[in-house]
């Protein structure tokens, strides 16, 4: 065996036992409320925007997608199930999006480019449904989300930067609700509790604090 060689797999073993020594002395902070550094942000970034365009490159959005009748569907499950942490028009923080880290990204701010839809659209589609990895966005597909209702809020998603507060509730009242193929009770089924949509409750929803009553 070479010098060389000799020297390439010592280094790569002490950088090894160091990787080891530093996971198992619990040296990394995993808090939520710590953030990476810079480079590591980036790496992490630069790794997720890569899997994720190399992955959706098979995804075709159906010629449909982006139908009226889909955006309104697509917009009493996005009352439910998405706004809590991506926000909806006029509400500009929440509290689950404040602790999460990566920081979910507000989807009333986010414009498509006219030239981009359908790559945008597969793009979306594929994280709704496989969700991303150490972040808090689930995988829809787990939850028992079909294929059909991931496009209703693929096309939500693309109406959503247009609406105004009152046109987003509007649009929230006349759709199913939280309603989609392969909820418990069969397809286009669903908990009827659910079909009222409840946004506002999330929205005016507030802790108090139970000592300042006690306090004279
Ligand atoms: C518990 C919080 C949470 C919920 C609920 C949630 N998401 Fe996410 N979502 C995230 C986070 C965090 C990210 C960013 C992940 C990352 O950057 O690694 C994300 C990313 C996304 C993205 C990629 C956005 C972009 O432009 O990069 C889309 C699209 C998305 N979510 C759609 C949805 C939809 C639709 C729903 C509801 C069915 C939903 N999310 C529910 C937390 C959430």
């Amino acid at each position: 065996m070479s010098k060389i060689l000799i020297g390439v797999l010592g280094t790569l073993g002490t950088m090894a036992v160091i990787a080891v020594v530093v996971a198992y002395g619990g040296f990394i902070d995993m808090a939520a409320d710590t953030p990476h550094s810079p480079g590591v942000y980036r790496l992490i970034e630069f790794t997720r925007e890569r899997s994720v365009d190399r992955r959706s490159q098979e995804v075709t959005p159906p010629a449909d997608w982006s139908d009226a009748s889909r955006v309104q569907r697509g917009a009493g499950n996005y009352a439910a199930m998405c706004a809590g942490c991506h926000l909806s028009p006029g509400v500009t923080d929440s509290e689950i999006r404040r602790g999460l880290y990566p920081q979910p990204p507000d989807l009333v701010r986010s414009v498509v480019a006219p030239s981009n839809r359908d790559r945008i659209a597969a793009r979306r589609f594929w994280i709704i449904k496989h969700g991303i990895k150490a972040s808090g966005m689930p995988a829809w597909s787990r939850g028992g989300m079909e294929d059909a209702s991931i496009w209703d809020l693929t096309a939500f998603l693309e109406r959503l930067p247009t609406l105004s507060p009152d046109q987003y509730r509007d649009i929230v009242e006349a759709s199913e609700g939280h309603s989609h193929a392969g909820m418990n009770d069969g397809p286009a089924g669903g908990d009827p509790a659910h079909h009222a949509p409840t946004h506002e409750h999330h929205q005016k929803h507030d802790h108090g604090n139970p000592h300042r009553k006690q306090v004279p």
